[in-house]
């Protein structure tokens, strides 16, 4: 694992935009895994800024995203079909038919769950694989359990992960209880992996994530297993690590 250090969000957001945009750069039609949540949002502005002026072309790109509430239609503003195109790809050249979410309308989760890793299948996989950290080690939607998922699945949220979302939402009972997700199978077989970690209140997970024990009950400790993951964080989410 390479920790990349930043002293703070803005400096988090520029350093993950410009790992994405190396990406990109060396491989133009490559396939990005995004994510949703506050930790990214920098980074997408970041992005967006790079192909404003003319350093980054997403005419080729291809993306798939970690997970969406169930039940949740494209259009709700709360989605997070909703979320990536307001903050990134209403903003860039990227072709929206080749930009993939789970379908939060279907009510089969097998259905749904079976047609994500169809899609994740035929894109060839991914290249780069974007991640925010939940407060419980969650990635995607992957709740702390007693084994890794594989592939996508429908999950029951919890209670803190609902609280945590509350703050998107008019009050904690409009927070979707499921959503589906890529499974920790899935973002494991992303060729590279870059996890953006931001703020003291992150602090102890990230500790637990990158020296803990490898468990389903830290679901980002998997991480530790794969051998390309850059964690892009700053100061204060390292404070812990440092203080080792
Ligand atoms: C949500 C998302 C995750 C995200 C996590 C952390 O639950 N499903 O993909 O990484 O929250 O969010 P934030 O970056 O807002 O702390």
């Amino acid at each position: 694992m390479i920790i990349c250090r930043a002293k703070d969000y803005d400096e988090l957001s520029r350093r993950a935009a410009n790992i994405i945009g190396a990406q990109i750069i060396m491989k133009p039609d490559c396939v990005l895994g995004l994510a949703t949540g506050g930790s990214p949002v920098g980074t997408y502005k970041e992005l967006i800024k790079r192909y404003e002026m003319g350093d980054l072309d997403f005419s080729q790109v291809s993306t798939v995203n970690l997970d969406e509430y169930r039940g949740l239609s494209p259009e709700n503003d709360q989605s997070y079909r909703y979320f990536m195109n307001t903050n990134l790809f209403n903003h860039v050249n990227i072709d929206k038919a080749c930009t993939h979410v789970p379908n939060g309308l279907e009510p089969d989760a097998d259905k749904a769950c079976a047609d994500y890793d169809a899609i994740i299948d035929e894109m060839g996989g991914i290249d780069l694989q974007l991640l925010g950290l939940g407060h419980n080690g969650h990635i995607g939607f992957n709740e702390p359990a007693d084994t890794f998922t594989l592939g996508t699945n429908c999950v029951d949220l919890q209670a803190s992960t609902i609280e945590a979302n509350t703050r998107f939402f008019a009050s904690a009972d409009e927070v979707p209880r499921q959503a589906y997700t890529m499974g920790i199978g899935s973002i494991m077989q992303a060729k590279k992996i870059v996890v953006v970690v931001s703020g003291k209140d992150k602090a102890k997970i990230l500790r637990e994530v990158v020296a803990g024990p490898i468990t389903p009950r830290v679901p980002a400790s998997a991480l530790q297993l794969h051998p390309d993951v850059t964690i892009v964080a700053d100061e204060a989410a390292l404070s812990l690590l440092d203080a080792e």
